[in-house]
C-alpha cells in the first residue's frame, strides 16, 4: 500500500499537476509542494507553469488569484473554507460605499483580498511589492489602500504617500504585541527582530527587519548563524530551520499567550495533507470564478505586473 506522500507524487504524475504551497502551511505540506513561496511567488508560479492542474495550499484568496492567472488550468485548493481576516472585514458593500466616498482617489488593494475587491481596484500588490507598486504609482491622484491598515500605515511611512485607509487586520499579525517583544528581546539580547509589515506600528517599531515573507526567510538565510525573533506566521520557521539550520529562532507568540510560542494562521492551518490527497484524488474542490468578475478582478493584478516587472 502506497503511503500518503506516495500517492500524491503519484496522483501528481497521472494528472500533470502540481502543489504550489504557501510558506504558512504545515511542514508536511510544504514537503510535497513544488514550490513554496509568499503571495507573490505563487501567483507567478500559477501563472507561469504548465501543469493542467494546481493545487493550491493556501488560503482561498492565493487559489483564486491562481485561477484568475491562468483561467484555463484546473485550479483545486484542499478546501474551499480557509478564508482570511482580511476577506471577512471587507463586505464588497461597505467597500463599495467607502470607495465612493473617494471617488477621486487611486484605488490600491493587497493580493489579500476577495474577488470583488479586486474588481474594485485600480491595482493590487502584494507584501513583497508593495512599496515598488506605490512608487510606480502617478502622483496626480490622492491614494485610497485596503484593506490591511497596518499595512497600509507602514506603506505611507515608507513612501511618504498619504493614503485613505480601510479598517481590517491580519488576525495573526495584529496579534503580536510590543510588550512581548521587549521581554524576549531582553531574554535575547543578540537577537535581531523580524516583522511582516501586517504587524501594528508598535510591533514594527521594535524591528530590526520588516519584510514580506520571502523577504525575512531571505534575511536568515543570508546570516546563517544569528539569532532572530520571528514576528509572523510560525509556518516560515519550517523553511528557515531547513536553510538556515545553524541559525537560533524564536517565535515571537501572539498576545496573551505565554506558553506555547506559536501564532498560526487558522485559515491557513484548514488545509491538511489528506486534503491535499484528496483533492488529487477527486480533482476537487476546484475554483470557478464567473468570467465578467474574473476579467475585472484581473485587471489589477496585470496592472501591478506592468507597473513593478
Ligand atoms: P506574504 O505571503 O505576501 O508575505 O503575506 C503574508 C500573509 O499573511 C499571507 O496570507
Ligand atoms: Fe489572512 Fe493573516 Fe491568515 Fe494571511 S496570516 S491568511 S493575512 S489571516
Amino acid at each position: 500500500m502506497m503511503s500518503t506522500v506516495e500517492e500524491i507524487a503519484d496522483l501528481k504524475r497521472q494528472h500533470n499537476a502540481v502543489v504550489l504551497a504557501h510558506y504558512y502551511q504545515r511542514p508536511e505540506i510544504q514537503d510535497v509542494a513544488d514550490a513554496v513561496g509568499d503571495s507573490l511567488q505563487l501567483a507567478l508560479a500559477a501563472q507561469q507553469t504548465q501543469a493542467d492542474v494546481i493545487v493550491l495550499a493556501g488560503v482561498r484568496f492565493m487559489a483564486e488569484t491562481a485561477k484568475l492567472l491562468n483561467p484555463d488550468t484546473i485550479v483545486l485548493a484542499p478546501t474551499l473554507d480557509a478564508s482570511c481576516s482580511l476577506v471577512e472585514q471587507s463586505p464588497p458593500d461597505a467597500y463599495r460605499e467607502f470607495l465612493a466616498a473617494h471617488a477621486d482617489h487611486t484605488v490600491v488593494s493587497y493580493v489579500n483580498s476577495g474577488l470583488e475587491m479586486k474588481a474594485m481596484s485600480d491595482v493590487v500588490c502584494t507584501s513583497a511589492n508593495a512599496e515598488r507598486v506605490i512608487a510606480a504609482l502617478p502622483h496626480d491622484r490622492p491614494l485610497v489602500f485596503g484593506p490591511d491598515r497596518h499595512l497600509g500605515a507602514w506603506l505611507q511611512q515608507r513612501t511618504g504617500r498619504p493614503m485613505v485607509l480601510w479598517n481590517a487586520e491580519c488576525e495573526v499579525h495584529a496579534a503580536f504585541d510590543a510588550q512581548q517583544l521587549d521581554t524576549l528581546r531582553l531574554a535575547n539580547p543578540n537577537a535581531r527582530i523580524l516583522a511582516h509589515p501586517e504587524c501594528p506600528s508598535p510591533v514594527l517599531e521594535r524591528a530590526d527587519v520588516i519584510g514580506s515573507t520571502s523577504a525575512l526567510l531571505t534575511y536568515v538565510m543570508d546570516h546563517p548563524h544569528d539569532s532572530f525573533i520571528v514576528a509572523t506566521e510560525v509556518g516560515i520557521l519550517h523553511k528557515m530551520r531547513h536553510h538556515a539550520p545553524l541559525a537560533t529562532l524564536i517565535p515571537a507568540p501572539p498576545l496573551h499567550v505565554t506558553e506555547c510560542a506559536c501564532s498560526a494562521c487558522p485559515h491557513m492551518k484548514m488545509n491538511t495533507l489528506d486534503g491535499v490527497l484528496n483533492a488529487l484524488r477527486t480533482l476537487a474542490p476546484r475554483i470557478e470564478i464567473d468570467a465578467e468578475l474574473a476579467a475585472r478582478a484581473v485587471r489589477p493584478i496585470y496592472r501591478m505586473f506592468e507597473l513593478v516587472q
